[in-house]
């Protein structure tokens, strides 16, 4: 029997609270499957574990992880620790050094999940984020000078490589195309004269290699007017770095809300592992009351299954969040309801048992 190793990172806050319940579900999977297996391993890292050592993880953290088939992660950042170090020192860092550069994101409105929009149907928001993942906005190079003084003066450098970039758009390009959909550059080359002016210039000759995919490109200040005024024009959607972290948070709110956004950390050549993880972070305002909301966590689970070889599985469990969001007898406080994280697992299962 098939046995994959899974290395788990409960993390801060919230993070414990919604993994037990994604560990209940794919455990309850395998059960139910009986061809393969699970193997968990978890690693207390986070920001106690910094209050503790004086680091995020153990300095062979990421040779150790290296050894697993994925990376099942809850939420990283706890005040008391600065989360620039919390979270480049964990999260950020096995982004980047397992070229995790494709970071999907889906905005797909669900049966029966609610969506603050007038007017607005589950089939208008179907979107698929593709952020880029490993460098960007986000390279971490910069210099802060006269620190302390008067004329002090902090530079911030974004690192748009050719090759970088590419990657990213070739893979959401192909993804477009197997899925019949249009595919949208998020931009800002009006003012960004660098960065945005490569980013579309290298959009527009994919482009025309990719000349069977419709493409549309938008500025991103337009294209945050634009998913609230008529998601139904975005379909599958490449965003840098940062502009994709931000639309994905919109994206969460038209679509359900923190507690129904998922997102898979893709190393498509599968070199190294890929990781999975809720988009939200450790919610540190409902922390230990066991109130957050695990479907995020269980649909980032789904795409751990797509990942690992089971996407018959994957779109069971997606099948599962939609009858509990319409049978709304088992929900969490942020969609309306009375029940705990506890419950909301235990009827995720209970569904799965009834397919
Ligand atoms: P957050 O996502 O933790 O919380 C934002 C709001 O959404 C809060 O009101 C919270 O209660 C609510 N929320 C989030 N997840 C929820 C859930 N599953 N169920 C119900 N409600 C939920 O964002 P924040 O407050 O800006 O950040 C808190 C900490 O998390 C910071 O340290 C931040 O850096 C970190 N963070 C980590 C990640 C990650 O690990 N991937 C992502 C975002 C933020
Ligand atoms: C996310 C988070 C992280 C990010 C933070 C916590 C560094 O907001 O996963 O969306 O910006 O990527
Ligand atoms: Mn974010």
């Amino acid at each position: 029997m098939k046995t994959h190793k899974v290395a788990l990172i409960p993390g801060d806050g919230i993070g414990p609270e919604v993994i037990a319940e994604g560990i209940k579900v794919l455990d309850a999977v395998a059960a139910y499957d009986g061809g393969f297996s699970l193997e968990f391993t978890e690693f207390p890292w986070g920001c106690e574990h910094y209050l503790r050592t004086g680091e995020m993880m153990p300095a062979d953290g990421i040779d150790t992880l290296s050894h697993f088939d994925a990376i099942f992660l809850g939420a990283v950042g706890y005040p008391g620790v600065p989360d620039h170090v919390s979270l480049r020192d964990l999260l950020l860092r096995i982004r980047h050094d397992f070229d995790e550069y494709v970071n999907v994101r889906p905005v797909r409105l669900l049966r029966g999940a609610p969506c603050p929009i007038k007017g607005v149907s589950q089939a208008d928001v179907d979107m698929t984020f593709i952020r880029e993942n490993s460098e960007g906005e986000y390279a971490g190079n910069g210099a802060w000078l006269y620190r302390g003084t008067s004329r002090e003066v902090v530079i911030q450098d974004g690192v748009f490589s050719r090759y970088g970039t590419e990657r990213v758009m070739r893979y959401a390009f192909e993804l477009a195309r197997s899925k019949h959909q249009s595919l949208t550059s998020i931009s800002k080359g009006n003012a960004l004269n660098y960065s945005m002016v490569f980013w579309d210039q290298i959009f527009d000759e994919l482009s025309q290699e990719y000349a069977d995919v419709e493409t549309h490109s938008y500025l991103v200040d337009a294209a945050s007017m634009l998913m609230v005024r008529d998601p139904a024009r975005f379909q599958v959607v490449v965003a840098s770095n940062l502009f994709g972290d931000i639309l994905t948070d919109l994206g969460a709110a038209i679509a359900g809300g923190m507690g129904l956004a998922a997102g898979a950390n893709l190393n498509p050549e599968r070199v190294f592992p890929s990781m999975f993880e809720p988009v939200h972070g450790s919610a540190p305002d409902i922390a230990g009351r066991g109130i957050a909301n695990p479907l995020a966590t269980v649909w980032s689970a789904s795409q751990l299954l797509d990942h690992l070889g089971h996407p018959q599985w994957g779109a069971r469990l997606i099948d599962a969040i939609e009858r509990l969001l319409v049978e709304a007898k088992t929900l969490t406080p942020d969609l309306g309801g009375t029940a705990s994280t506890q419950r909301v697992g235990d009827a995720v299962v209970r569904l799965l048992a009834n397919d």
